[in-house]
């Protein structure tokens, strides 16, 4: 019996950015896998490489950064040889991304509607032609709007991103996004610039849509607490590596990586919630610094000799890999 094909393996990506500083190398060595209809959580402070793993996907890194390595499939295929047309028909249609700044993400020129139509016409070949078309292109981008719950939507469909609050503009992105219904979406941090309340509704959102579409999904957060009930598998990133990854649930009731405890130690406990919030020592290493072996030893409260030799992400049993020398099976 062979395995199934995940949806997304991404093998060994080196993602690199020169710079007057010296190449600042985002990812290295990222290994990450999607399967059909999961949610994979992906998080780390700001600056671990979340963002430029998923735009080496989508193959949205600008020159002079490039991918130095590795090789990234969707179904089977290698996107790395794809030319940049077949690359843009790919996106949106296949994999779709909502990225993190939804207000710089949406064109400020253009009404929601002109943004929803634009992506179908990009892609769905099925509209009728003239006047036709456009009627259901505009019923088709209705559809959507209702679909991610944006009240009085043939109204708002006319207005522009600036018209829309933080909550909506986020609601709009998706609906964006979802207009194709991509096999895989990429939702970049889509509730980070969010009051609480409009977080968790944005967050059930891509529960829901995720779960009547059957995508795929990569939700990337700085913030373990949003990942934590949503996705089923957990990778945690920092400067570039993948440092744990395994079952959500597993990692989170007992976190292997020393910086993974530190993560769940810095937000608030749902158990415990006299529990005092500590945050991770020190700060994460400016890019270009090149740190020899572990990553966090210099931030590290467990770093010893053998650290700053070269450490693999391995095999720790149920499903779990962890980048640290003190931890093994
Ligand atoms: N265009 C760029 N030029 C130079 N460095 C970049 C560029 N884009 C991202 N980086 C660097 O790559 C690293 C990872 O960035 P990013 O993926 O955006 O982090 P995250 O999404 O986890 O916050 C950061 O150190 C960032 O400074
Ligand atoms: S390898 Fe060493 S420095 Fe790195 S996390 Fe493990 S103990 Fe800390
Ligand atoms: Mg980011």
């Amino acid at each position: 019996m062979t395995a199934a094909v995940p949806l997304l393996r991404i093998r060994g990506l080196r993602t690199v950015f020169p710079t007057r500083a010296g190449d600042v190398v985002a990812v290295d060595g990222v290994d990450l896998e999607v399967a059909a209809g999961e949610c994979l959580g992906v998080v780390g402070e700001s600056g671990s490489g979340k963002s430029v793993t998923f735009h080496s996907v989508l193959g949205l890194v600008k020159p002079p950064g490039r991918i130095a390595a590795g090789e990234i499939l969707f179904d089977g295929r290698d996107l790395r040889g794809l030319s940049p047309s077949t690359m843009r028909a790919l996106r949106g249609r296949d994999i779709a991304m909502t990225m993190q700044d939804a207000l710089t993400a949406l064109n400020p020129a253009f009404t929601i509607e002109t943004q929803i139509v634009e992506t179908l016409r990009a892609h769905d070949v099925t509209l009728p032609a003239g006047r036709a078309g456009s009627r259901a292109a505009r019923d088709k981008a209705i559809e959507m709007l209702a679909l991610v719950g944006i009240p009085d939507a043939p109204r708002r469909l006319s207005e522009y991103p600036h018209q829309f609050s933080g909550g909506m503009r986020q609601r709009a992105m998706i609906a964006i996004a979802l207009a194709c219904r991509p096999r895989l979406l990429i939702a970049d941090e889509p509730t980070t610039a969010l009051d609480v309340t409009i977080q968790a509704q944005v967050l059930d959102l891509l529960a829901s849509m995720r779960a009547q579409l059957g995508m795929g999904m990569a939700l990337i957060s700085h913030d373990l607490g949003v990942v934590a009930e949503r996705c089923a598998r957990v990778a945690v990133m920092y400067c570039g590596q993948v440092v744990e990854t395994g079952p959500t649930a597993a990692v989170i009731a007992a976190p292997r990586h020393p910086y993974t405890q530190g993560l769940l130690r810095s937000i608030p406990s749902l158990e415990d919630p006299d529990r005092a919030i500590e945050p991770i020592a020190g700060q994460v290493p400016d890019p270009a610094t090149k740190i020899e072996g572990c990553r966090f030893r210099p931030r590290c409260p467990m770093a010893r000799s053998g650290c700053e030799q070269p450490i693999e992400l391995r095999p720790i049993g149920d499903a779990r890999q962890v980048r640290c020398v003190r931890v093994s099976a």
